[in-house]
């Protein structure tokens, strides 16, 4: 009988293109497609059961083993540290983490510097190397409206195209570091499943090269 490898999606746009890559990597599941409200769609044949989670989510699943692998954002996964093994990039999802602000902004080191941002341990881990005071103001999205409203000097965010700096007055001022999603596994999990999970890593890999 084939191994059933668990395999944790990020739900939306990114998932669908991940999707899309592991079925050309010869993991299909055709189901996954219609348009319905499952969560969890299985191709026995295959040996792989996918279900769809909150993007912030796989890396919980994945670590408990509740997902023998996944996809998630370096972003998450710089944030969160969990323990899990990366295992590919698959240079899906492009793009970085950045610090923007105000086109006023002047910096004054002297003061404390506030930081609103969805990721507070990438931003106190970045401005530590800087070795500059900051007080964190951790929200939840709309992030960019703190610097317009003053809650805030800096936010700390993902830009992708730069639409919602651009239409939003602000502008990035430091990069911090590039973004894209990563194939995850399971440490335990990978251990008794380890032949069919770098199959799949493998075809993706293959894929990623073809597709060059
Ligand atoms: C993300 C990010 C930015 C935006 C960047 O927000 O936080 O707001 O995308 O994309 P752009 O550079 O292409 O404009 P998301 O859509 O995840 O919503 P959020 O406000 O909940 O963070």
């Amino acid at each position: 009988m084939n191994t059933m490898v668990n395999v944790a999606l990020p739900k939306g746009r990114l998932g669908k293109k991940v999707y899309d890559m592991f079925e050309r990597a010869g993991y299909p599941c055709p189901s996954i497609k219609e348009d319905n409200r499952k969560l969890i769609f299985e191709n026995e044949q295959a040996g792989v059961r996918y279900f769809w989670v909150k993007p912030s989510d796989v890396t919980i699943y994945v670590e408990r083993g509740a997902a023998d692998i996944g996809v998630a954002g370096k972003d998450i996964l710089l944030e969160y540290s969990p323990d899990v093994y990366e295992l590919l990039d698959l240079r899906l999802g492009k793009c970085r983490m950045a610090v923007a602000a105000k086109k006023d902004f002047r910096e004054n080191t002297g003061r404390t510097l506030r930081v609103a941002t969805k990721f507070p341990n990438i931003a106190r881990n970045f401005y530590e190397r800087e070795s500059r005071d900051i007080d964190i103001i951790k929200l939840n999205g709309s992030i960019e409206i703190a610097p317009i409203l003053g809650l805030s000097d800096v936010i700390v965010d993902i830009v992708e195209t730069g639409k919602t700096l651009k239409e939003n007055e602000l502008e990035v001022i430091d990069t911090i570091v590039p973004i894209s999603a990563r194939l995850i596994a399971n440490k335990a999990n990978f251990k008794f499943k380890t032949e069919a999970v770098e199959k799949i890593r493998n075809r993706l890999a293959e894929q990623l090269e073809v597709e060059k």
